[in-house]
């Protein structure tokens, strides 16, 4: 078994260069599927959900290869059967992106249902509201979603809830679809507008994208390209909320200081210092955190993927606060943990309440997900002692040598390997 093992305490100091953004790469990737071209796409993470949509893609025909660390290139025209079987895309939730790829340039698609992060019913009801206004039937059998079109055609769509993955897929089947598709409520996420601009280099004609009104307008081929995705937002203010966590000064290079103006926002107003730079923020933390309440949103309201994280820190603040989780309904299952390393909060529902202590102590603590596992280490950074984080695959789903990257800016963190046995209580 793998650990993440963090004495805390120490201040961080120095630079970190945040990598490309997961949930944008995990879009483009399958997005390729249109193109019939070559496409090279840079600043790609080396993370698991980025090499597993890969592997995908490569099973089912595609020729996939590595010129470069950060670099992909992928030949999609192997691709004959628009299928993804459960083994295959099991293992995250991403891979439902698959079903508008395949559906826009097959017009048939079968996609076993996601797996990805545990945290409330998932559901893709709006992605399969959007494929019927484009033309598409579907059906569940044996645990494959099928959508099938005699041919896609341009409708207007006005979603329910502002999906990210709905305005994705809706995007994907749009672009070469025929006659215009209105996408009304889009989610307006950086990943959105990278996505857009992706398809926009390969021929696409996609505008609006980054307002609630996302226009498609359907083109009959789509060609290779050249595209660098955007930085991580959440990685970036991942590193954001470990300084406040630990205290220091660091700088923080390759971000988009605008993705990150709800954090930024948020960290000022507990007491950090952050300076924008072009393509990158200063955090300096020096005195004790203060309290703060946070409330999730889409974008550009404050990230859920940054709420445990905030969370972990407002632990530690002067005061009681209050954090809203407004997009899912299941996503303190991490506070567990907290409370393991001392943490005093009390959940109601989508609330949970915060009373402020001075420190966090180390304890044996999982990640519960991806981004609760975030916030295992930014509590444990600031933590006296020494805290153990189990379950880190979660962690590697989407954070880049996240091991290394803390140990430049001086934190005590090491991965160990151990043979405890595991044993399983009722
Ligand atoms: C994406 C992100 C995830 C993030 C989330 C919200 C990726 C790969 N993942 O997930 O990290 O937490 O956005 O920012 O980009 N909903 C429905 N019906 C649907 C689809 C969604 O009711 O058909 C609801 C969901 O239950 C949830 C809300 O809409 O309450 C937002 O979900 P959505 O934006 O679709 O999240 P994902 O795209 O799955």
């Amino acid at each position: 078994m793998e650990k993440i093992v963090i004495n805390g305490g120490n201040r961080l100091h120095g630079t970190v260069k945040i990598s490309g953004a997961k949930n944008a790469a995990v879009a483009i990737i399958p997005a390729v599927v249109l193109s019939d071209g070559i496409c090279r796409l840079e600043n790609i993470p080396d993370i698991q959900d980025v090499n597993l949509i890969a592997r995908i893609l490569e099973q089912m025909g595609a020729r996939v290869t590595k010129p470069e660390k950060d670099v992909l290139e992928i030949d999609p025209r192997g691709i004959r059967e628009p299928v993804a079987t459960y083994d295959l895309v099991r293992h995250m939730r991403a891979s439902s992106y698959l079903l508008g790829a395949l559906l826009g340039k097959f017009s048939r698609a079968e996609v076993a249902l996601p797996g990805g992060c545990d945290f409330g019913v998932r559901p893709v009801d709006q992605h399969l509201k959007g494929f019927g206004i484009l033309g598409a039937k579907h059906s569940v059998e044996g645990g494959m979603i099928k959508v099938k079109a005699d041919k896609l055609v341009g409708g207007h769509v006005y979603l329910d809830v502002v999906s990210v993955g709905a305005t994705v897929n809706i995007m994907l089947a749009a672009a070469k679809a025929e006659g215009r598709t209105t996408i009304e409520n889009a989610a307006k996420e950086p990943h959105i507008v990278d996505l857009a601009n992706f398809l926009n280099s390969m021929g696409a004609d996609v505008r609006g994208a980054g307002t609630d009104v996302i226009k498609v307008n359907g083109v009959k081929r789509l060609g290779g390209t050249t595209y660098s995705i955007i930085p991580d937002q959440i990685e970036a203010g991942t590193y954001m909320a470990a300084v406040a966590s630990a205290g220091g000064d660091v700088m923080i290079t390759n971000v988009i200081p605008k993705h990150l103006e709800s954090i930024t926002a948020k960290l000022r107003e507990m007491g950090v210092i952050i300076e924008e730079y072009d393509e990158a923020v200063r955090v300096i933390r020096n005195n004790r955190l203060r309290r703060c309440n946070v409330k999730t949103m889409p974008h550009p309201g404050f990230p859920t993927d940054m709420q445990p994280q905030i969370a972990a820190i407002l632990t530690m603040a002067d005061g009681t606060s209050i954090v809203n989780e407004a997009v899912w309904d299941n996503r303190f299952r991490y506070v567990e943990e907290l409370c393991r390393m001392g943490a005093e909060i009390s959940v109601d529902g989508k609330l949970a309440v915060i009373e402020g202590i001075d420190q966090l102590k180390g304890a044996p603590v999982k990640a519960t997900d991806l981004r609760a596992g975030a916030a295992m280490i930014v509590a444990a950074l600031g933590a006296s002692g020494t805290t153990e984080i189990e379950d880190i695959r979660h962690i590697e789903r989407g954070y880049e040598n996240v091991v290394e990257k803390f140990k430049g800016i001086g934190a005590d963190i090491k991965r160990v390997y151990t043979n405890d046995p595991v044993i399983q209580t009722a």
